[in-house]
């Protein structure tokens, strides 16, 4: 059984700061969301992400604050986690509690919102939508970006419009992206780029089910370890 929380790996394996053996962002607590159906998907799941050489996986299952509040979140989430947690052997990857947390207008006033943070940090793994940010949409983030209890990640920053997040970049905001990203040449040179300048802190594998979460995990993971200079090189 593995009880205990492991601080990600301090040490920097990469000139790009992020630590590769941390997933931040996993769908993998038993029935906690459709990430994972069942105990069997969960340890298929971890067993995935230990033979890609993780040691650490954040669970941030889905949180819709249209849909429960925060305190039945948290008691479905701790539910579904000791489920998980006397099933795994000691050599498997700790595993963390967190949350993604999907942007709703006038969230910065949701009470214990600072709760939703990755488990022994202030860190909020945010969600945006995926139509256009209306300006009220912009507004919600400036103002969680200015809550003193928390500090935003803006989940899966590949999967938005780059314009936006080059925005987000210059408020300063953290990015995690997901592994796979990197795996799409005509991409590969941005998510480089915004990883050489230190706007990405985390890399997540975002697995649902038995998805293709892991499969490109040692692939990105050596790119970001040997790639980094051969791609700026290459840059024009
Ligand atoms: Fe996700």
């Amino acid at each position: 059984m593995a009880t205990d929380i492991q601080t990600p790996n301090p040490v920097k394996n990469n000139k790009a700061g992020i630590d590769l053996t941390l997933d931040y962002h996993a769908h993998i607590l038993p029935g906690c969301d459709h990430g994972s159906n069942s105990l069997r998907t969960s340890l298929a799941q971890i067993a995935m992400a230990k033979a890609a050489g993780i040691r650490t996986i954040c669970a941030t299952p889905h949180f819709y604050p249209d849909r429960e509040s925060v305190g039945a979140f948290l008691a479905r989430r701790q539910e579904t986690y000791e489920l998980l947690l006397p099933e795994l052997d000691h050599d498997d990857p700790a595993v963390q509690l967190g949350a993604e947390v999907l942007i709703c207008e006038s969230m910065e006033r949701l009470k214990d919102l600072a709760l939703l943070c990755r488990q022994g940090t202030n860190e909020l793994l945010l969600e945006m939508p995926f139509y256009r940010w209306p300006d009220t949409i912009w507004d919600t983030m400036y103002q969680l970006h200015e809550m003193n209890e928390i500090s935003l990640v803006i989940a899966h920053a590949d999967r938005y419009p780059p314009e936006d997040i080059e925005q987000i970049i210059q408020e300063g905001i953290k990015l995690q992206l997901n592994a796979e990203c990197l795996t799409k040449p005509l991409r590969r040179k941005r998510y480089l780029r915004w990883i050489e300048a230190g706007c990405v802190q985390y890399l997540g594998s975002d697995i649902h089910q038995l998805g293709p979460g892991y499969r490109d995990w040692e692939k990105c993971t050596k790119l970001i370890q040997k790639g980094l200079g051969q791609e700026k090189n290459k840059r024009p």
